[in-house]
């Protein structure tokens, strides 16, 4: 309805602010109620940025360094899977606040949770979750967070946080201390080290480290950002550990056709690890405590492995003593059609460490007991998490529930990978690589010039996706994005290869 109109409006050649104003009043009928209502295709009254956008970023840049802003949002009138912007353009987002939005926009189900009034005072008194959490929190952990349905199997504890590079962070420390507490065997801190830690020298601070890979992105506070290797922008200037990086494999596609290669390359990739191990602990006297991995390297280019990859790489880690850190700050929350993306993995046992964010709506990790430290205030920061956002997390999961989505994800994920790798092969100059689990979906494009112009020539046709990496396309849809939404992007994305 708001499309035709816009689409007469264009042709009558009305002036640009009688069609805003006509679309934003049809719209705001449309939000009228207490669902607002997605509308029913993409609306593009400007360029992107637009007028309004491009003033206002200019105002921000004033006072802070915004040049990454793409567009400001009006978050009142966002609906669903589209994002209305300040211009009264409306976007189809298939890229969902870099992959943190389950649900979409003002999903009534949210917005209902916050208009309970016991909820408000949870809102509104936020607690040093540490020393003064409220009277439900365990039952509300435990309910919540710890259901036999959300948390990875076998992971009976749980460490809350804000965000995902302060999960990882955290995750860092408490796997320190449970490798400091095994070489300590029961035994209680010397004088030396409670002394030497505080000029920070060994013994009391250990030259420890945390292997990670090539094209792993797990934030960007000062531990986080050593085990970090996407783009060199994010970790120029910053003093990092010399601490253990190993390849993440470099997939040949269409796997089918390159079956042996790519087990070729996880091989090649699990001997670094093993030698990595051998070399940090005997020559670098540098032992590694802890590996940190994701499922599916999303910053660095949605690179995939396989479950053997990760199967084997748990086995190398155990064998050596460290624990194994998976990072689902992107992948979890369902987007691959499970709950947590390692559960397509089949490992051997669960990860002893598992971090979140994005989706969840609060950051934290799961893990074993053994990751609990003895005393306190060892990981420990004033709010430890916010029970406002499992406030929404709780509302979330039981869409998630009520509406199968994680079904969904898998019937609309498929779609679109049929349907991508069919427009794969009528464009296999312009795109390639056609990958994905569930609606996590991503494809390479010819160079990472190509791959900015089809992102812009698809924001001019309403569509919001993300990149990553030097030249990929990635699809972080809401679990609601239906096979409707699928077929406007597929068709946007046809229309912009044809050009
Ligand atoms: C896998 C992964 N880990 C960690 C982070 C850092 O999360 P945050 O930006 O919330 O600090 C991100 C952010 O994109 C991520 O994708």
């Amino acid at each position: 309805m708001i499309v035709n109109k816009c689409h007469r409006a264009l042709n009558a050649r009305t002036s640009l602010r009688q069609l805003l104003n006509g679309v934003t009043t049809t719209w705001n009928r449309c939000l009228t109620g207490s669902v607002s209502r997605e509308p029913e295709g993409p609306v593009i009254m400007t360029e992107i940025p637009g007028p309004r956008s491009r003033s206002l970023i200019q105002e921000l840049n004033a006072i802070q360094q915004a040049s990454s802003v793409q567009f400001f949002a009006d978050y009142e009138k966002s609906s669903g899977n589209y994002i209305m912007d300040v211009d009264g353009n409306a976007l189809l987002d298939v890229y969902m606040q870099i992959s943190s939005m389950p649900l979409g926009y003002n999903h009534p189900a949210m917005l209902e949770a916050l208009a309970d009034p016991v909820n408000q005072k949870i809102i509104a008194n936020r607690p040093a979750l540490g020393v003064f959490p409220g009277k439900d929190w365990p039952n509300r952990l435990r309910n919540i967070l710890l259901n036999k349905e959300v948390a990875p199997s076998g992971l009976s504890h749980i460490t809350t946080m804000m965000c995902g590079s302060c999960s990882n962070e955290n995750a860092f420390k408490s796997i320190f201390i449970w490798y400091a507490e095994k070489q300590r065997q029961g035994k209680p801190f010397t004088k030396d080290e409670m002394e030497s830690c505080m000029i920070n020298q060994i013994p009391g601070s250990p030259r420890y480290s945390i292997m990670s890979f090539t094209g792993g992105f797990h934030g960007r506070t000062i531990a986080c950002l050593s085990t970090t290797h996407s783009k060199y922008i994010h970790k120029i200037d910053v003093p990092a550990f010399d601490w253990p990086i190993a390849s993440f494999p470099e997939y040949k596609y269409p796997l089918e056709e390159n079956v042996r290669e790519n087990q070729t390359e996880d091989k090649r990739c699990l001997a670094e690890v093993e030698e990595l191990f051998e070399k940090y602990k005997k020559e670098k006297k540098v032992p590694v405590a802890g590996v940190i991995i994701e499922p599916i390297q999303s910053e660095g280019g949605d690179n995939h492995a396989s479950p053997e990859f990760f199967q084997e790489l748990q086995r190398i880690t155990r064998k050596h003593g460290a624990a194994l850190l998976i990072d689902e700050v992107q992948t979890g929350c369902g987007p691959t059609g499970k709950m947590w993306c390692h559960e397509h993995f089949n490992l051997d046992t669960p990860p002893d460490v598992v971090t979140f964010s994005k989706k969840m709506q609060l950051g934290g990790y799961y893990h074993w007991e053994d990751f609990k430290p003895k005393q306190s205030y060892r990981v420990f920061n004033t709010w430890m998490g916010d029970p406002s956002k499992l406030i929404l997390l709780e509302a979330i999961l039981k869409v998630i529930k009520k509406d199968n989505l994680l079904d969904r994800v898998v019937r609309v994920g498929d779609y679109m990978l049929k349907n991508l790798i069919d427009i794969q092969k009528d464009h296999s100059s312009v795109i390639n690589a056609v990958r994905g689990r569930g609606t996590l979906i991503a494809f390479n494009c010819l160079s990472p010039e190509m791959r900015d112009t089809i992102m812009k020539k698809l924001a001019a046709k309403g569509i919001q996706v993300g990149g990553c990496g030097n030249q990929a396309v990635r699809l972080r849809p809401a679990l609601t994005f239906a096979e409707h939404h699928a077929d406007i992007f597929l068709d946007a994305l046809r229309t912009v290869l044809n050009e």
